[in-house]
């Protein structure tokens, strides 16, 4: 018996090596032969795995799976309504799912989910038509628990030529590649031709990935296979030989808004370099009135009397770069309080609330939520406009909170 479970064992080893050699599947990254993608990394750092895996970072993007996706297609719950004649139904057909257009009970079109931007407070989707991308018109919000126009979208016209641009990706994924492609063209008088930006669709890699923040790691990988015993990390860029501006950009590359970019796509940011090096300096005073509270964490809190009056905060004195922002608003607090127990309240605040509930609720009147100028949307065509609300990063006096 023993003899034939040893015999079964080396068959298998065997045929587990074999595969291994002749298969040769090594993982081959889209960004090139210096990248050795995120599954890579479990071996050694299954800490910072499991918890980014989890991670909105890593859901910013994903392909349009059951799984995936957050709203409804089950009926009640998958229409949505443009007028009496017209409306837009989530539906699943042969294991694919569609935003299919009635008009007067005919259908009239269908396009594909394909790919899902976003994870957090709302989903966007899109889909591919030939070497571009293009967002469906109706998104949903997590707020409301349903589906709603899209961000901009009208609540009277299905709309499904609305062009997804590279640079969604290049905040919301790890890797796409485009050529700038002559599509119509003359050649006596160049009078028409066209040059448009070709997406090729092999290259995608969806989420926010490891070496999407820590950089091209392929060399750092081997060294470390080669030599298990060393401690310190070989080649790879380490933040906490960073300095703080260089921590804040590695972060603000995605988190200050629709800065304008210089040549450089965003796709090619490494650890360690400079944010002036691609985005384009604001002319003029920079808008700050408008900054965003979607999108512009950097902008916001490099307003506040906190950021500005302390030399080493920066994002990570809150946040686990690897971690969803916490639930706990409890746990900000005390991360407040390590820069402010002497704060003496007036009495007129302290009166307003009890003694633990001033000091475990800093965020709620400090970093009140506040409507996006940007985001609003419509639950049919008859439905008021709601608003998208977050939490500002401006860290200061309101008089006003919102709850
Ligand atoms: C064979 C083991 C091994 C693999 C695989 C590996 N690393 Fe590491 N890594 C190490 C060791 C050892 C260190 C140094 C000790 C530590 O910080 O955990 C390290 C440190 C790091 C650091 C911290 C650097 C610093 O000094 O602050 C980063 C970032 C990092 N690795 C990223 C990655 C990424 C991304 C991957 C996957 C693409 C990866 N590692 C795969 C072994 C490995
Ligand atoms: C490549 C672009 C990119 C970079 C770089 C980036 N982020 Fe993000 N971040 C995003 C996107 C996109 C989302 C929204 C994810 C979603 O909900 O779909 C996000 C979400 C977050 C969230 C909210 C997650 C949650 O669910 O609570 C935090 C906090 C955050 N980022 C902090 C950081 C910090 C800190 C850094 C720097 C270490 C950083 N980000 C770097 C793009 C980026
Ligand atoms: C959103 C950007 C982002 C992503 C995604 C990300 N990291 Fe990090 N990682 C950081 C930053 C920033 C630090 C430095 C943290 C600090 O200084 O407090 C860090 C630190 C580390 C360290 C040093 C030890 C530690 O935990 O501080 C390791 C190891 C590491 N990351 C591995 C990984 C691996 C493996 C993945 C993918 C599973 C990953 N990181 C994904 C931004 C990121
Ligand atoms: C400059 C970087 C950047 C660009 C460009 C960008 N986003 Fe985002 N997006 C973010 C960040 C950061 C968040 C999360 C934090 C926030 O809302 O402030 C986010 C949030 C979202 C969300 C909601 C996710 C959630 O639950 O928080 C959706 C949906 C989304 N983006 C879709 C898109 C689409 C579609 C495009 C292109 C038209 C786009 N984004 C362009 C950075 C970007
Ligand atoms: C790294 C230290 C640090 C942290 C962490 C910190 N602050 Fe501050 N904060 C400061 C400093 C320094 C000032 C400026 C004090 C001054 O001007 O005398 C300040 C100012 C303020 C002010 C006055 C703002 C104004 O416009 O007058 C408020 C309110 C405040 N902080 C609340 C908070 C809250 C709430 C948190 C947690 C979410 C927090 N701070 C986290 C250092 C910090
Ligand atoms: C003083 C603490 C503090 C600092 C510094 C800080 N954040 Fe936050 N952040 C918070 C708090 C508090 C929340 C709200 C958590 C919640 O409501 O669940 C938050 C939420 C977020 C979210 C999620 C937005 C949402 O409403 O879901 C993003 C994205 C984010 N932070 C990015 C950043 C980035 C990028 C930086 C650096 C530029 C940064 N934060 C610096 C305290 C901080
Ligand atoms: C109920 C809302 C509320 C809560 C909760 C709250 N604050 Fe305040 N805070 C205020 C108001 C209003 C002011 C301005 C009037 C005053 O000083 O009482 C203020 C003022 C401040 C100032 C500026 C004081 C100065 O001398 O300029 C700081 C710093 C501050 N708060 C920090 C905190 C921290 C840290 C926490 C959590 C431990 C916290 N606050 C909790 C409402 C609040």
């Amino acid at each position: 018996m023993k003899k034939i479970r040893f015999l079964f064992a080396l068959v298998v080893l065997a045929v587990l090596l074999s595969n291994c050699t002749s298969k040769s599947d090594e993982y081959i990254d889209p960004r090139g032969t210096d990248y050795a993608g995120s599954e890579s990394c479990i071996q050694c750092h299954q800490t910072q795995y499991e918890s980014a895996f989890h991670s909105s970072h890593f859901k910013a993007s994903a392909p349009a799976t059951k799984e995936n996706i957050l709203g409804h297609f089950s009926n009640g719950k998958n229409t949505f309504i443009y007028d009496q004649n017209t409306k837009l139904v989530m539906e699943e057909r042969n294991d694919s799912l569609y935003q299919v257009v009635y008009k007067n009970g005919k259908e009239v079109k269908a396009y594909p989910f394909e790919i899902l931007f976003g994870t957090k407070h709302a989903q966007t989707s899109a889909y591919w038509k030939n070497h571009f991308t293009y967002e469906l018109p109706v998104s949903y919000y997590k707020s409301i628990n349903s589906w709603a126009t899209s961000p901009g979208y009208s609540a009277t016209i299905p709309n499904f030529e609305r062009e997804i641009d590279k640079e969604c990706f290049a905040c919301h994924s790890s890797n796409i590649a485009s050529r700038y492609v002559t599509t119509s063209s003359d050649s006596i008088t160049f009078m028409t031709m066209e040059v448009e930006e070709f997406m090729n669709k092999k290259t995608l890699l969806y989420g926010i990935d490891c070496e999407r923040c820590h950089g091209p790691a392929k060399k750092h990988v081997q060294t470390h296979l080669k030599f298990p015993d060393l401690k310190m990390a070989q080649d790879i860029v380490a933040f906490k030989n960073l300095n703080r501006q260089q921590k804040i950009d590695a972060c603000a590359l995605c988190h200050s808004g629709n800065a304008k970019m210089k040549l450089k796509s965003r796709f090619k940011f490494r650890p360690g370099e400079k944010l002036t090096d691609y985005f384009m300096e604001r002319s003029g005073t920079p808008d700050t009135v408008n900054y965003d509270v979607h999108g512009n964490q950097m902008g916001l809190l490099s307003q506040s009397k906190c950021f500005i009056k302390s030399p080493t905060m920066d994002c990570m004195s809150c946040h686990n770069p690897h971690q969803n922002a916490s639930q706990n608003l409890g746990s900000y607090s005390k991360i407040c309080m390590s820069c402010h127990q002497q704060t003496k309240h007036k009495a007129a605040t302290v009166k307003s609330l009890s003694k633990t509930m001033l000091a475990n609720n800093c965020v709620e009147c400090h970093m009140p939520k506040q409507d996006s100028k940007a985001i609003y949307f419509q639950q049919s065509n008859k439905a008021p406009i709601t608003s998208y609300s977050l939490r500002t990063h401006k860290i200061g006096i309101y008089r006003a909170v919102k709850k």
